[in-house]
């Protein structure tokens, strides 16, 4: 039970996540892993992304993980089932894709959901179809936004350029008439205000973090894994390298007891 939960992205964006995670469990120990090398995954070919979904799985995992949170929607659509038949039924893995599905599922007022995200993940379609199979009668109106993960792991957001880029996306024609739009990537949620601000409060645009944190926690408790410790918790952060974005953004989210670890998992196994 006081293990870590283990939780990895291509970059900053699955802070977003484990900092959702840490508000609602704060006494877990967490694992984070940033493939900074490697971002932006949402340009990266299937088989890369399944690759470093294993390769970053089985680093957690010996880590001693008692489950590993996909913090990354890419990852998510593309290397969740690989990375479930990789570790077997042992480590529980959870993606950051059904707990969204599950949420939107609950919400008969949408009728036309907005989906933007990477290209890889617009792609695989995974959001449409399983939105469709949990609401049969839904439109959903999908657009990839490329320049956005970039654009927020460079620390641009808050100013006149995300906000002229954002505008842009939005804008287009696909979107138009949704009232509904899922953040579909989780480098998202720290461009949400500007999003909202695009919309003026008519689109709902849904928290994916914090509807993810409280399906990790559901599941955890089920699963009897929750630590019951009162201890001030341990939070380890490993990069695949060290950026500045990355060092200015988990100082941000976790105040200033961090210590960033280069890790190179890619030789191995
Ligand atoms: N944060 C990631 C996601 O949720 C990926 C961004 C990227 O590396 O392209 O899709």
């Amino acid at each position: 039970m006081q293990s870590p939960i283990g939780i990895f992205d291509s970059g900053i964006g699955g802070l977003t996540v484990a900092n959702a995670i840490r508000q609602v469990m704060p006494h877990e120990n967490l694992i984070y892993f940033g493939d900074t090398a490697h971002m932006p995954y949402g340009d990266k070919s299937a088989e890369a992304i399944k690759y470093y979904s294993l390769k970053i799985g089985k680093f957690l995992q010996e880590k001693g993980c008692k489950a590993i949170v996909i913090a990354c929607n890419t990852a998510s659509s593309l290397g969740y089932q690989d990375l479930k038949d990789f570790l077997g039924d042992d480590l529980p893995i959870l993606n950051v894709i059904d707990p969204v599905v599950e949420f939107c599922s609950l919400q008969p007022q949408y009728h036309k959901i907005g989906v933007i995200a990477t290209k890889a993940t617009i792609k695989s379609d995974v959001y449409a179809k399983k939105l469709k199979i949990a609401l049969p009668n839904i439109e959903v109106k999908s657009l990839a936004t490329p320049l956005l993960a970039p654009m927020i792991e460079e620390g641009f957001f808050n100013n006149n350029i995300s906000k002229t880029i954002i505008n842009t996306y939005l804008s287009s024609a696909k979107l138009k008439k949704i009232d509904s739009l899922i953040l579909a990537c989780t480098h998202y949620p720290l461009i949400r205000k500007e999003i909202n601000e695009f919309y003026q409060g008519k689109v709902d645009i849904l928290n994916t973090a914090t509807i993810v944190a409280d399906d990790v926690k559901q599941k955890l408790e089920v699963l009897n894994l929750t630590n019951t410790s009162k201890e001030e918790p341990k939070h380890q952060f490993f990069v695949s390298d060290k950026t500045k974005a990355f060092e200015t953004s988990t100082q941000l989210f976790f105040g200033d007891k961090i210590n960033l670890t280069l890790k190179n998992i890619w030789d191995k196994v």
